[in-house]
């Protein structure tokens, strides 16, 4: 079955939605975009039509899916909005800016027929699915701690919307240990306690730019998620340590899972497929409309993120 797509926030992430929906031969049909100049990019490579809101890009486009691909205050009107209308949605992550909106979103996917996907695109490269592979064949035992940054110099941060709570929501542990929290829930389990730290070196903003989330599960497995907006060096990676063995996915070293049982002295290299993600988290929301799976990510995990970060902001605040 051939879908139509549309976009509603036409900036950077946008062309990755974009890219992959070409990739994966689906026609983008319409897009809309407070900034016209942006909306009229997009739409020329795309050859898709420009409408000037997302109420009208639903009702006149009628698209099957729709990226949401605006700051995160503006996401809940937008998926509500296509929800209502029976259009499926893949919602850029943190899925809402505050608990409040994130319940509104997942009540509007509770009462519709179609689809709701935050794009948690990390669960779908393929390090991290074999880390939770690895995991659940019980390699590595019982998980002690799951440690994780994701960060890098992202100075310009600065003035831009990211660092504006009004917009934004929070700062980094929002916006980018969004991610972190997704990865621990989908590859160690279901979060029990959270606390956290952060701290502020922009001069200008409202948000924190470093910060860490510290995570534990019913079955004692810990976890510690850093970022930040500030590190001199780019950084990503997933580190888990468990009774029996030890697994590292370092994205900045490759597509591979480093592997190495307790009492061993060398480490065991996997080697992966590429892949940000970003276009398996389409291919696999189109699954889903196709009737070929059930979705894997689900308002309610958009919805947990935001209740373990928000959570820790109120413990720090
Ligand atoms: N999945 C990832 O790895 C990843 C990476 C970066 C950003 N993001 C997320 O994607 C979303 C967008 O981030 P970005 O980096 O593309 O930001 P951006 O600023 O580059 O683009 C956002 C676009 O939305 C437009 N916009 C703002 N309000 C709008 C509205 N009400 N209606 C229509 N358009 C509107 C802006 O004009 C801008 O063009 C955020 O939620 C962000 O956290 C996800």
């Amino acid at each position: 079955m051939s879908y139509k797509a549309a976009i509603i926030g036409c900036g950077g992430i946008a062309g990755a939605h974009a890219n992959s929906y070409k990739e994966l031969g689906i026609d983008i049909i319409a897009v809309t975009d407070v900034c016209e100049e942006s909306a009229k990019a997009l739409a020329a490579e795309y050859n898709a039509k420009i409408y000037p809101d997302y109420k009208t890009l639903i009702d006149e486009g009628k698209p099957d899916l729709v990226s949401i691909c605006t700051p995160p205050v503006f996401h809940e009107e937008a998926a509500v909005y296509a929800l209502k209308a029976g259009v499926n949605v893949l919602c850029e992550k943190p899925m809402a800016h505050s608990v409040e909106s994130a319940k509104a979103i997942k009540k509007a996917a509770d009462e519709s027929k179609a689809l709701f996907m935050p794009a948690f695109r990390h669960r779908f490269v393929p390090a991290n699915i074999k880390l939770k592979e690895m995991i659940a064949e019980g390699k590595i035992g019982d998980v002690i701690y799951f440690n994780n940054a994701f960060g890098g110099p992202m100075f310009e941060m600065e003035g831009r919307w990211f660092t504006k709570k009004s917009i934004a929501g929070g700062g980094c542990l929002l916006d980018t240990n969004s991610h972190s929290v997704d990865l621990f829930r989908f590859i160690i389990g279901e979060i029990k306690n959270q606390t956290g730290m952060v701290a502020r070196h922009f001069k200008t903003t409202d948000v924190e730019d470093s910060g860490m989330i510290c995570v534990s599960t019913e079955d004692g497995a810990l976890g510690n998620m850093q970022s930040g907006f500030v590190l001199g060096d780019g950084v990503a990676y997933i580190d888990i340590i468990g009774t029996k063995g030890h697994l590292i996915f370092d994205y900045c070293a490759g597509p591979n899972v480093k592997y190495r049982a307790t009492g061993e002295c060398d480490w065991t290299t996997i080697e992966l497929p590429p892949s940000t993600g970003f276009k398996e988290e389409i291919e696999h929301i189109l699954g889903t409309m196709s009737g070929k799976h059930p979705l894997a990510i689900t308002a309610y995990d958009g919805l947990r993120c935001a209740e373990v970060i928000f959570s820790v902001y109120e413990k720090i605040d």
